[in-house]
C-alpha cells in the first residue's frame, strides 16, 4: 500500500457550531464532537439526515466560517490561509451571472493566470465533459437550474484545486445526467490527486463514489461511523448490482435508518430506491 496515499489532508478535531440568534437571544448547536481525518487524493462522501450539520460543516471546512471551539486544518494549516488549494460546488452556488457559460468556466484559469487560447479549450474541455459546449455562448439566465449546476461542476473541476468540496451537486440532476457525471467525476478524479469531500442524500451515489463513507449524526451533527468502501476501481455501472456493493448499501442504510428514526420528520433518501 502507498503510504502517502494515506497521509491526513485534511484533519477536524472535537470541531463544534452554535449559531447565535442576537434578535431572540437563542443558539442552535449544529456541530459537536466533530472528528474527522480526510486523507490525501481519497474520494470521502457525507452522509447524513437533513439537518445534521453538513453544509455547515463544508462552510467551516472552506473557511467561509469560523468553528465555535475545536481546530480544523488543512496540511497542518488553519483553512483560512489555505482558500486558494479549495474548489466548490454548492447547493445554489452562483455563477456570474454577466459571464457567458464560457467565461464563468474560465473564471478559476484566470485566476491561475492561464493564457486566453489555452483558457478558452480548456473551459470547451470541462464544457464538453458535462454536456453543455453547445451552450458556451449562453448567459446564466438562459440555462435551466440543472445546467446551472453542471456549469457550476465545469468551472470548479476546469480549476483543478487539491480539495474540492462538493454539497449535493447533482441533487438538481435527472436521474440519468446524475449517473453520466458521477462517472465523468470519478474518471477525472482517477486521474488527479484531488481530494473530494462530497455530501449527498443517496447512498448509492455515496458508495458508488467513494473511498470512505462518513454517516453523520444528528443532535448535534457529529461523525457516528465510518465505512470502508473497498470496491475495486475504476468503477461502472454494473459494479452497482455486485453483491459487494448491495450489502455496503444496506450496512449504510442501517446506520442511518437509526438517525431517520431518532427525528420526527423524514427526508428523502433517493439512494434508497434502488434497495
Ligand atoms: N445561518 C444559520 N443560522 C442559524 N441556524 C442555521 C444556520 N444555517 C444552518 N442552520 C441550522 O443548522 C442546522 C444544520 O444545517 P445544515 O445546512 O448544515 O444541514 P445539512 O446537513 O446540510 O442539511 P441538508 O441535508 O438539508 O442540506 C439546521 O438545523 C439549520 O437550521
Ligand atoms: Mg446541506
Amino acid at each position: 500500500m502507498n503510504t502517502a496515499a494515506l497521509r491526513e489532508k485534511i484533519v477536524a478535531h472535537d470541531l463544534s457550531l452554535t449559531y447565535v440568534n442576537a434578535q431572540t437571544d437563542t443558539r442552535h448547536t449544529v456541530l459537536k464532537r466533530f472528528d474527522l481525518a480526510v486523507r490525501e487524493g481519497e474520494f470521502l462522501s457525507l452522509l447524513g439526515p437533513s439537518g445534521c450539520g453538513k453544509s455547515t460543516f463544508l462552510n467551516v471546512l472552506a473557511g467561509l466560517m469560523p468553528p465555535t471551539s475545536g481546530d480544523i486544518r488543512v496540511d497542518g494549516a488553519p483553512v483560512s490561509t489555505v482558500r486558494q488549494k479549495l474548489g466548490f460546488v454548492f447547493q445554489g452556488y452562483a455563477l456570474f451571472p454577466w459571464r457567458t457559460v464560457r467565461r464563468n468556466v474560465e473564471a478559476g484559469l484566470e485566476i491561475r493566470g492561464m493564457k486566453a487560447a489555452a483558457r478558452r479549450s480548456e473551459a470547451e474541455r470541462f464544457l464538453r465533459l458535462v454536456g453543455l459546449l453547445d451552450f458556451a455562448d449562453h448567459y446564466p439566465h438562459q440555462l435551466s437550474g440543472g445546467m446551472r449546476q453542471r456549469v457550476a461542476i465545469a468551472r470548479a473541476l476546469a480549476y483543478g484545486p487539491e480539495i474540492l468540496l462538493m454539497d449535493e451537486p447533482f441533487g438538481a440532476l435527472d436521474a440519468q445526467t446524475r449517473e453520466l457525471l458521477q462517472q465523468e467525476l470519478l474518471a477525472i478524479w482517477e486521474h488527479s490527486a484531488t481530494t473530494v469531500v462530497f455530501v449527498t442524500h443517496s447512498i448509492d451515489e455515496a458508495i458508488f463514489l467513494s473511498d470512505r463513507v462518513a454517516i453523520l449524526g444528528r443532535g448535534p451533527g457529529r461523525v457516528k461511523e465510518i465505512i470502508d468502501v473497498d470496491l475495486p476501481r475504476p468503477r461502472d455501472a454494473a459494479l452497482r448490482h455486485s453483491p459487494a456493493f448491495v450489502a455496503l448499501r444496506q450496512r449504510a442504510w442501517e446506520s442511518l435508518s437509526a438517525e431517520l428514526d431518532a427525528q420526527p420528520q423524514t427526508p428523502a433518501l433517493s439512494g434508497a430506491q434502488h434497495g
